[in-house]
């Protein structure tokens, strides 16, 4: 968690320009259907138990006891309370990647979190190991932002404007294991929200120029409010338009060339929600995540991922007041965890991840009793090559300082 630089009252070039992408071009699913297109990609079959048996948590709770040390369960801190209840461990992307490395002893790894996540964690684990996600609708819209079709037509572009040999690629966790791979393969690493400074000064080490995949805004606030960058050394490369809508020239003088993805639910958050909250709440701290637009991050007084979140939480004086930038299932987390302080959402509209929701008691219970039938539902499986190159750029990651 770092606090972030006084607020800039003369707003940033790309803070007054700046138009909401388009949304992503591939379907939502909701349910049992088939979009090879995206990263998740495959069918969610099965009957489920109904979401208002009374009886269900103690069925996943038989479940789980009967699978003992032969699962392991991941949770993710944007689940639902009624599945984190269940999970052996909580955290952040970057925490649960390592976890899963973590477990070779666990036959199942049972991913409570998106499908990205759940890939990271199959190419970390073994052959011997299934990674399974309890519902394969669990994708994440700015993951979906960002195709390898799109990623290798722009490396192309680069090439043409010769800088590819300068430019090494950063890619967010939230992407496709195959946008992993080729960043593998390219001599680029992975990063997380709680890493993304460390990464990004490895990689200008070396590199003139960092391609950076696929959230525009972790991107830019990395750069700008860490590595002290200009907002003018950041592009915005619009895989839609041709060349990404950018001359050559315009390629040739960035640092960073930005992808143009952003996450939905936090890019919800506001300026006037942080000046309507401090109206409200005198005195409150307002802490955002990474994920937040620039001009957001810059109005608030500490910006964290959600690990860094839960930090700040937990050493915050009794008696203060906390307004949060971030999933509502984790702040809602965090208020009934600190009752000596005052938690609110940064926004006043409700706010869930809604790829993240799918993950629910009726699916968790049905993956573990599954489980224990002897069938494995919802199996994460990378292709070797993929994984083999991911795993170069997810490697990278975790030997970098802090790793
Ligand atoms: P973290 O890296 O902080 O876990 O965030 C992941 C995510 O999906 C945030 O939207
Ligand atoms: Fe993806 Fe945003 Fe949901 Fe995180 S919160 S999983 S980035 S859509």
């Amino acid at each position: 968690m770092t606090r972030t630089s006084p607020p800039n009252t003369d707003q940033s070039a790309e803070s007054n320009d700046w138009v909401d992408p388009a949304p992503s071009p591939l379907l939502l699913l909701l349910g049992s259907s088939s979009d090879t297109e995206s990263e998740r990609g495959v069918d969610c079959p099965g009957t489920l138990p109904s979401p208002s048996d009374p009886g269900l948590a103690a069925r996943a709770q038989a479940a789980k006891d009967a699978l003992g040390d032969r699962v392991f369960v991941l949770g993710h801190h944007y689940q639902r309370d009624e599945v984190v209840e269940f999970a052996d461990v909580t955290g952040d992307s970057f925490k649960l990647a390592r976890e899963a490395a973590a477990r070779p002893e666990a036959e199942f790894i049972v991913f409570c979190g998106v499908h990205f996540m759940a890939e990271s964690a199959d190419i970390l684990t073994s052959d011997e190991q299934a990674v399974i996600l309890p519902d394969l609708a669990a994708g994440c819209s700015m993951a979906d932002m960002a195709a390898i079709d799109q990623v290798r037509d722009a490396w192309r572009t680069l090439e043409a404007a010769g800088i590819a040999d300068q430019t090494l690629p950063v890619t967010y966790m939230n992407s496709s294991a195959a946008i992993k791979a080729f960043t593998g393969e390219h001599g680029g690493t992975v990063c997380t929200s709680s890493n993304a400074a460390t990464s990004l000064r490895w990689a200008f080490d070396t590199a003139e120029h960092v391609l950076f995949l696929p959230d525009q805004h972790l991107g830019r606030n990395t750069a700008v409010g860490d590595l002290g960058l200009s907002p003018h050394d950041c592009v915005v490369f619009d895989p839609r338009k041709p060349g990404g809508g950018l001359t050559h020239d315009e390629l040739r003088a960035a640092k960073m060339i930005l992808w143009r993805g952003h996450c939905s639910v936090h890019g919800r958050f506001t300026p006037e929600c942080v000046d309507d909250v401090r109206a409200r709440i005198p005195g409150v701290n307002v802490i955002v995540h990474p994920e937040c637009k620039r001009e957001v991050v810059e109005k608030a007084d500490f910006v964290g991922s959600t690990e860094g979140i839960i930090k700040a939480l937990e050493a915050a004086e009794p008696g203060s007041a906390w307004a949060i930038g971030t999933e509502l299932n984790l702040v809602k987390r965090l208020a009934g965890q600190h009752p000596d302080k005052r938690v609110v959402f940064l926004d006043k509209t409700v706010c869930y991840c809604s790829t993240m929701n799918r993950i629910d008691l009726p699916h968790f219970t049905w993956a573990l009793e599954s489980l224990v039938a002897g069938n494995v539902v919802n199996q994460i499986e990378v292709d070797p090559q993929t994984a083999y190159w991911a795993r170069v750029a997810l490697d990278r990651m975790l030997a970098l300082p802090g790793g």
